[in-house]
């Protein structure tokens, strides 16, 4: 099960921020990589806290907003600044593939599809990007963003099978050089990025499962298309790609959520859905990194033929929001 979701986004950093040096509870030995990163940029940093960017303090508290759900560049100005203006200081996007590359071995980045005015929208609201191209998105789009004529292309999906690989390369060497022009070393919005998306759940012919050789693949193309800002990753809270693993990222980040998506019975919560050890978990896979959410139920998709947005939104509505989002916050007792 993995349904992608679009709502949500929040990266939440402890706010417990005073106070003397933290004790770190978890793996004994647990090795961070060296922040490689840092030889890189050192315009964002972080620490166990928070992200940095210029040396400042930085809560990255987010929601999705995708330019290919609103192909109207005039907008997006707009857009941007009523997401500032109620508090947010990032979003994070998705871009999808198969809108951009509908021919294989013609990437077109035009018109609606420019997204050029997107990160200069996106800058002059004040607003940090956090830019998760995939080249899998899931994100409740055909085929995860999958372009069709990958069906024709023989090789195993999301693993380094040559044919596959090849058939991603122009689509992320391109999508990744867009984005690299616009992180913040180059004076744009862009601050973070997570190379591919949910690489936890796979089909039968991937083993291992997540394939962390795939994920390396992935992490070089990208770096070799010149992303140099922070690397995060969205994990189904199991550690998968945190730091100290051979194959890592340097930010943990947490993709969950706890009410799950029926909406044909919307007063029905499941039994133990609220997870109380998060806290716990993040600082055994990465105490040294931000506690992330990369993804945290902002709602629920309603399927063709669903039950209306409006039996969602009792589901996922204000009182779950008052109960739920209280586990995004780390507990003192807990540090
Ligand atoms: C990245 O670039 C290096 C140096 O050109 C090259 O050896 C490597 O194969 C590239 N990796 C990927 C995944 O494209
Ligand atoms: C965190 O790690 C400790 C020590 O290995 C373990 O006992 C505990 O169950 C872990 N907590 C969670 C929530 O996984």
């Amino acid at each position: 099960m993995h349904f992608l979701r679009y709502l949500s986004s929040a990266f939440v950093a402890g706010l417990a921020a005073q106070t003397a040096a933290l004790s770190i509870p978890g793996k004994p030995g647990l090795k961070v990589k060296p922040y490689k990163r840092e030889v890189l940029q050192h315009i964002v940093t972080w620490d166990q806290h928070s992200i940095f960017v210029h040396g400042e303090r930085v809560l990255f508290y987010s929601g999705e907003y995708h330019p290919f759900r609103l192909p109207v560049p005039g907008l997006w100005l707009d857009v941007f600044q009523k997401i500032r203006s109620l508090g947010y200081t990032g979003v994070s996007i998705y871009t999808d593939w198969a809108l951009l590359e509908g021919k294989p071995g013609e990437f077109l980045a035009e018109g609606i599809f420019d997204l050029q005015p997107f990160f200069d929208a996106a800058k002059q609201a004040g607003i940090y990007i956090l830019a998760r191209p995939g080249p899998y998105i899931n994100a409740e789009v055909s085929g995860g963003g999958f372009p069709g004529w990958l069906q024709r292309v023989p090789g195993v999906l999301r693993s380094l099978d040559p044919g596959y690989i090849a058939a991603t390369e122009l689509y992320v060497k391109s999508i990744g050089e867009i984005i690299a022009k616009n992180q913040i070393t180059n004076d744009g919005p862009v601050i973070l990025f997570q190379p591919e998306n949910e690489l936890y759940s796979c089909s039968d012919d991937i083993d291992p499962c997540p394939n962390p050789e795939y994920f390396q693949y992935v992490e070089d193309q990208f770096r070799n298309a010149s992303i140099v800002v922070p690397y995060i990753v969205n994990d189904n809270n199991e550690g998968n790609f945190a730091p100290g693993q051979p194959v890592s990222v340097d930010i943990y980040g947490i993709d969950s959520y706890p009410l799950g998506f029926d909406c044909a019975n919307p007063e029905t919560w499941p039994e133990n859905a609220l997870q109380t050890d998060l806290t716990e978990t993040h600082l055994n896979y990465s105490a040294l990194t931000p506690f992330s959410f990369i993804e945290f139920q902002g709602g629920s998709f309603d399927p063709w033929g669903g039950w209306g947005f409006q039996q969602c939104l009792e589901l996922v509505g204000y009182e779950f929001e008052r109960v739920f989002y209280q586990v995004l916050i780390p507990r003192d007792d807990e540090h």
